[in-house]
This record gives C-alpha cells, sequence and structure tokens, in this order.
C-alpha cells in the first residue's frame, strides 16, 4: 500500500515536469480586467469568491479583514466621485509641472516626499489624470469589493488583506470572472469621513485596496512576459542566483 501510493506521488511529480497545474495556470494566466460587461454577476459567485477570501491564511490565524460588497450604483459613483474631487484638490496641490512658484514647487516636493508610495509617478501620473476624468476608477464594473484591515491584527494585517483579496481575485478568474485590484478609494476613505460614516466604516477598520469585479468583455486572460527578479538560492554549502 505505501509502496503504491510512493510509486503514485513519484509519477505525479514525473507529470509535473511538462504539466502545469490547473491553480498554476489560473495564477498565470490572468490578467487585470479593465473593460466589463454590464450584466451583474450572480450573486452565488461573488459569495463564492468572499469564501475563497475567507480561507486565506493569516498571521495568528487572526483573519484580519472585512469586506463590503458594492452593487449600488448610486454608491460606486459617489465614491468615485468623491476620489475626482480629492484628486483635484491633490494635482493643485502637487502637481509641480504646471506652476511657476518656488514656493508651490518645494511645498509639492515636501508632499511628495511625506508619500513615496502614494505619490511614486505612477500613481502621481493617475491622479492627475483622475483628476482631469481621463482615467476610469471602477472601470463600470458592476460589482466591487471593498477590503478594510482590521488594525488590531497580528504583524502586518494589511498583507492578511492582500493575501485574501489574492485568494478572490484567482477564485474569480476560475470561474470566469475578470478582475482588477483598484488601490484609489483609499483616497475616498482616508482624506474624508463621509464614506466611512455612509458605509459605516470605523475603528478598528482601515481601507486597504479593492476588487472591481464582473464579466470581462472579450478574453484578456493569458500569459505575457515578465521581467525576472535575481533570486539567491543556497544549497549545500554553495550559493547560485537564479533569473
Ligand atoms: C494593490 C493594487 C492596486 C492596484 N490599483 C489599480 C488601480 O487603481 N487601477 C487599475 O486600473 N489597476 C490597478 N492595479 C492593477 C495593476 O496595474 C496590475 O495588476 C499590473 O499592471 C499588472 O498587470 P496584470 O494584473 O494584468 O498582471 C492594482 C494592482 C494592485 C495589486
Amino acid at each position: 500500500m505505501v509502496d503504491q501510493e510512493q510509486k503514485l506521488s513519484e509519477t505525479k511529480i514525473e507529470q509535473l515536469k511538462s504539466v502545469r497545474t490547473e491553480t498554476e495556470d489560473v495564477i498565470l494566466k490572468r490578467r487585470s480586467v479593465r473593460v466589463f460587461q454590464k450584466k451583474q454577476v450572480p450573486e452565488f459567485l461573488i459569495k463564492r469568491m468572499l469564501e475563497a477570501g475567507r480561507f486565506a491564511p493569516s498571521a495568528g490565524n487572526s483573519m484580519p479583514w472585512k469586506f463590503v460588497v458594492l452593487r449600488d450604483q448610486e454608491i460606486i459613483d459617489g465614491i468615485t466621485q468623491t476620489i475626482i474631487e480629492t484628486c483635484k484638490i491633490y494635482k493643485g496641490l502637487i502637481d509641480y509641472r504646471y506652476n511657476g512658484s518656488i514656493l508651490r514647487r518645494i511645498i509639492a516636493n515636501i508632499i511628495i516626499k511625506s508619500k513615496p508610495n502614494d505619490l511614486h509617478p505612477v500613481p502621481f501620473g493617475a491622479i492627475s489624470l483622475i483628476a482631469d476624468e481621463k482615467l476610469g476608477l471602477f472601470h463600470n464594473a458592476p460589482t466591487v469589493i471593498l477590503i478594510f484591515a482590521d488594525e488590531r491584527g497580528i504583524g502586518f494585517p494589511t498583507l492578511d488583506c492582500g493575501i485574501a483579496g489574492q485568494n478572490m481575485v484567482l477564485a474569480a478568474h476560475s470561474m470566469g470572472l475578470g478582475t482588477c485590484w483598484i488601490g484609489f478609494p483609499k483616497v475616498a476613505f482616508e482624506n474624508t469621513s463621509i464614506w466611512r460614516n455612509r458605509l459605516g466604516i470605523d475603528y478598528p477598520y482601515k481601507f486597504v485596496s479593492s476588487l472591481a469585479v464582473g464579466f470581462p468583455m472579450g478574453k484578456p486572460d493569458g500569459m505575457v512576459a515578465r521581467p525576472t527578479h535575481a533570486v539567491d538560492w543556497y544549497e549545500d554549502g554553495m550559493k547560485k542566483t537564479l533569473y
């Protein structure tokens, strides 16, 4: 019996040399989807996504997350509007490209340096586009899942939320849905209390990110080339570098 089991697993290992698992396929082929069909996602599929999120690992099994599902267009549009208005203010304060005053440039520099992640050149560019209403926020997705971290969680609650979010994303793509992570609602939940109050989000919950979910238009999933990052590998007293 043990021999048989051993043989089976050796055969499986041999097969894995040439065949990817379905899970790997979903991981490798998932693409962010930014064009959705108008039709709403059936409720049970969203519940399946939430279930995948709920089963995510978390430090000390603290499960430090809260998911809020939005399928109410008025709320999605309202949050979008708050983000646009906030980005307009940000743009006026920090867009050093359009002002001649040295003082404003100094202020812009200080603000940008104080938020190096939020105001990295990529989101910085996006803030201007959002302010000018040239960049969609939730890409007209019929469902949005907001992810909040319980600040009392163990270790890094936002990391646990990211893991739960990616579980939901992969479950969605395995079911033929499309998703896109959307980070910008942060400005609607951190710079003003309008939406926290409206949705009843209070301490200990802090916005982490969100997912736009819907049926994709066309077939956006598929593999694309990714740059490699060097991996240091230590074994048997030797170090090698993998690319
Ligand atoms: C935390 C996070 C926040 C993101 N925020 C946005 C966003 O606000 N808008 C957007 O269109 N894409 C957003 N993305 C999607 C990334 O741009 C995308 O994952 C990346 O370009 C790689 O492309 P891929 O997802 O198709 O592999 C975000 C992704 C992550 C992980």
